[in-house]
């Protein structure tokens, strides 16, 4: 049997808002929109060196993304708000038209040549997220909505079956919600405990304060391998090897971690780890939840329905082996078909270059900023991923965000569904510069003129 090539070479942009404004060859501003502020550079961001790192070049990634050619406001996009969500490549694009335009079946339950196909196309999809996890088998991969429902997932089955009145979880206080609520409800029904791992000043988990809150009675920790607000990356093996001392489970919520560094599930002896497609260049709506196969094989169905099923009855109904009985419904079957576009388009960069070229990007915003008056960038422990959460003195973050945003540049504002963690700031909000591997130190130099723009303006005016 062949497989459709799903490529979808030659497909067009669809009629979509903002379509129009795709560039080349000519990029028109709607005469409704905002007057352009012209590009300037700041005379300290102009001086630093610009970026070369050896083994990637930005350019290399962009010119495989369409978005990053279109105006906003009359001015290039910007795409600073890679923590929310990533932009994808024609190559995930292609792909998604020639399935629905050439592929487009059920799986495992039709007996024709299509269902077999989408099988098939579904099935290279869990083995890709195996093999770019470093799990031991495709087995080993659920598919879920993404990495809240996967959280939700071990909480509503595994934690029901192993948690229990007087039990600990902890959670580290620099946590997204979906990271912390999921624990909450299923500790509510089983008389569990939540409790929270503090932080250091500069945005790190206190480690001692970690050791010390390990107990026999800690079931489970559950970690960030990256945060979305400070980009904290913590010592997640160490901390996993210190739980697994106290019998422990670990899951690991990589979100934000998969798009940024290499990650391998077995050497960090993670006994979960939960990510999203859609920060990872594919679609919205697919993710994938990795567990260890003992502990996979012993988790109980969440929810019902069809593909889950051994054999149902009235008087019996029995259950198929992981990863299907986790798995109930029609799956998302085009985001598995764009999650291995995705995936074969990112392996195809040299990862250890990627994460050394965003590491030095990083390290240029950071000193860029600085040079911002007011400007306050919170979170500086020593492993990070590249994102910038900060505060500018005498604007809240909604009108940072809508400034910049009239420059074309796309920053996230607002509590960025980690409450706590701004809240060890003594904030309540703030904004964000997430950055991905197709970012320039050119575009950071933009936020930077852009935002003291902002500044010099309000001095202007008061
Ligand atoms: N979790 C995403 C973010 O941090 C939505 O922006």
């Amino acid at each position: 049997m062949t497989t459709p090539d799903v490529t979808g070479r030659g497909l067009g942009l669809m009629n979509i808002p903002g379509a129009e404004e795709v560039m080349p060859p000519a990029a028109t501003a709607s005469p409704a929109q905002p007057t352009p502020s012209p590009p300037v550079a700041t005379p300290a961001a102009s001086a630093l060196p610009q970026l070369k790192t050896p083994g990637f070049s930005p350019e290399a990634a962009r010119q495989d993304f369409p978005i990053l050619h279109r105006t906003v406001n009359g001015h290039p996009l910007i795409w600073l708000d890679n923590g929310a969500t990533t932009q994808k490549p024609r190559q995930v694009i292609e792909a998604l038209g020639a399935y629905y335009s050439a592929a487009n079946s059920n799986i495992h339950r039709g007996a024709h040549t299509m269902a077999r196909e989408a099988t098939e196309m579904y099935e290279a999809g869990r083995a890709a997220v195996a093999e770019f996890l470093g799990a031991g088998s495709p087995d080993d991969i659920v598919f879920v909505r993404g990495t809240t429902e996967a959280i939700n997932l071990v909480a509503q089955s595994w934690g029901r079956a192993n948690l229990g009145p007087g039990d600990d979880i902890l959670v580290p206080v620099l946590e997204h919600h979906s990271d912390i609520v999921p624990w909450q409800l299923i500790a509510k029904e089983t008389r569990a405990r939540v409790v929270p791992i503090p932080l250091t000043a500069d945005g790190a988990i206190d480690q001692d304060a970690y050791a010390d809150l390990l107990s026999y009675r800690t079931r489970l920790v559950a970690i960030s391998h990256a945060s979305n607000v400070l980009g904290t990356v913590p010592p997640v093996k160490e901390m996993t090897a210190l739980a697994h001392r106290y019998d422990a489970k670990v899951l690991v919520d990589g979100a934000q971690a998969v798009a940024h560094f290499p990650v391998d599930v077995q050497d960090l002896d993670a006994d979960f780890y939960a990510f999203s497609g859609h920060k990872l260049f594919a679609p919205t709506g697919i993710g994938a939840l990795y567990a260890k196969p003992e502990i996979l094989q012993a988790m109980n169905p969440w929810q019902g329905g069809g593909n889950m099923i051994d054999s149902v009855g009235f008087t019996e109904t029995t259950f198929a082996p992981v990863p299907h009985r986790l798995e109930a419904g029609t799956g998302h079957i085009s985001g598995v078909v764009g999650l291995l576009a995705a995936l074969n388009w990112f392996t195809s960069f040299d990862r250890d270059a990627v994460a050394a070229y965003e590491t030095a990007l990083m390290t240029y915003a950071q000193q860029a900023l600085a040079t911002v008056p007011g400007m306050d960038v919170i979170g500086s422990a020593p492993d990070r991923i590249a994102v910038l959460t900060f505060t500018l003195a005498g604007h809240d973050p909604a009108t940072i965000a809508d400034w910049l945003d009239r420059d074309g540049i796309a920053v996230r504002a607002g509590h960025h569904c980690a409450q706590p963690a701004l809240a060890h700031y003594g904030l309540e909000s703030a904004a964000r510069a997430s950055l991905a591997l197709y970012n320039t130190s050119e575009e950071v130099d933009q936020l930077v003129a852009s935002l003291r723009r902002l500044q010099e303006t309000d001095q202007e005016t008061n």
